[in-house]
């Protein structure tokens, strides 16, 4: 089948509709673009899962900051597409801010829970807030079924799925596992500001983290094996945000040894900020 492509909230709603009328289930992968296979992972994923794919397109200003990447973020529209439809994508809603925030829009989705970690929240304490907003338009407009998200942003997996309970959103939010590059650089549509040295040292990151890992599961406290990870980056040049071992589930800071962890990272290489977790 073809790709189709809608802009307004109508037509995606006609479409999908037309799905549901025939009894088709439908998973949305919200994306803001310049796709790289972690993106297309989750487009899998939602054809395991679902009978058609959603994708949406869409740089939301909302969970930028003033001083954050949103004008030099990428955006390849021919080359997203020509990726969606090869991975089987039947349909991509890609709206305007004008779409998505007419003049007068006025309500925004406020979280707390897993959306005050301390976090990416203490870094950007208006992401959530955007994310959530723009999250709960589309899954409502959609009516989609599954909504695949990447653990890769493993703080907004938490957020949405808590998002989705909150507020009686009928969709099942499916995690995906982060995909990566042969050294084990997360894939990031950041990848691409990095230069060929801080290309080369990125994979720092994943390796602190599995190291940190292994330590925890050979008995060293989780803070003292993260605390040992952020220093050894610190070494290498990351100007480091956090480095941390929290509940894999509330995200809240570990009381006791049984509980499941999940080690997560945030650093600065140069200009570009990186991002990565890890089970235990
Ligand atoms: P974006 O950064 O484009 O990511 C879209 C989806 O792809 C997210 O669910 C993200 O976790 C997932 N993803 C990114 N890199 C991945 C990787 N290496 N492996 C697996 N999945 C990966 O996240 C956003 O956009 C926005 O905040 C959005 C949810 C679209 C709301 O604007």
């Amino acid at each position: 089948m073809s790709l189709s492509v809608v802009h307004s909230i109508a037509d995606l709603q006609k479409q999908v509709g037309a799905w549901k009328a025939k009894g088709l289930t439908c998973a949305i992968v919200p994306t803001m673009g310049a796709l790289h296979e972690g993106h297309l992972r989750l487009v899998e994923q939602g054809l395991e899962v679902a009978d058609r794919v959603l994708a949406t397109i869409f740089v939301n200003p909302k969970q930028f900051a003033a001083h954050e990447d949103l004008g030099r973020y990428p955006r390849d529209e021919e080359a997203d597409l020509a990726k969606l439809a090869a991975a089987g994508t039947h349909l991509v809603f890609m709206p305007t801010p004008q779409i998505m925030y007419p003049p007068g829009f006025a309500s925004a989705v406020h979280l707390g829970g897993p959306a005050k970690a301390g976090l990416e929240d203490k870094f950007r304490p208006q992401f959530f807030d955007g994310v959530a907003t723009v999250v709960a338009k589309l899954f409502i407009c959609s009516g989609a079924d599954y909504a695949m998200f990447g653990e890769k942003d493993y703080q907004q997996l938490k957020v949405v799925t808590r998002l989705a309970a909150d507020l009686n959103i009928s969709i099942k939010v499916v995690g995906v596992a982060t995909e990566r590059e042969e050294d084990g650089l997360a894939m990031s549509s950041r990848n691409r500001y990095l230069s060929k040295a801080e290309r080369n040292q990125a994979t720092a990151i994943y390796k602190n983290l599995m190291q940190a890992a292994e330590k925890i599961r050979q008995g060293a406290k989780p803070q003292s094996a993260t605390r040992a990870a952020a220093r050894s980056l610190t070494t290498l040049g990351f100007k480091v945000d956090y480095v941390t071992a929290r509940n894999a589930e509330s995200l809240g800071v570990p009381q006791d040894e049984t509980e499941p962890l999940r080690l997560i990272a945030a650093a600065w290489l140069g200009k570009t900020r990186l991002i990565d977790n890890i089970p235990v």
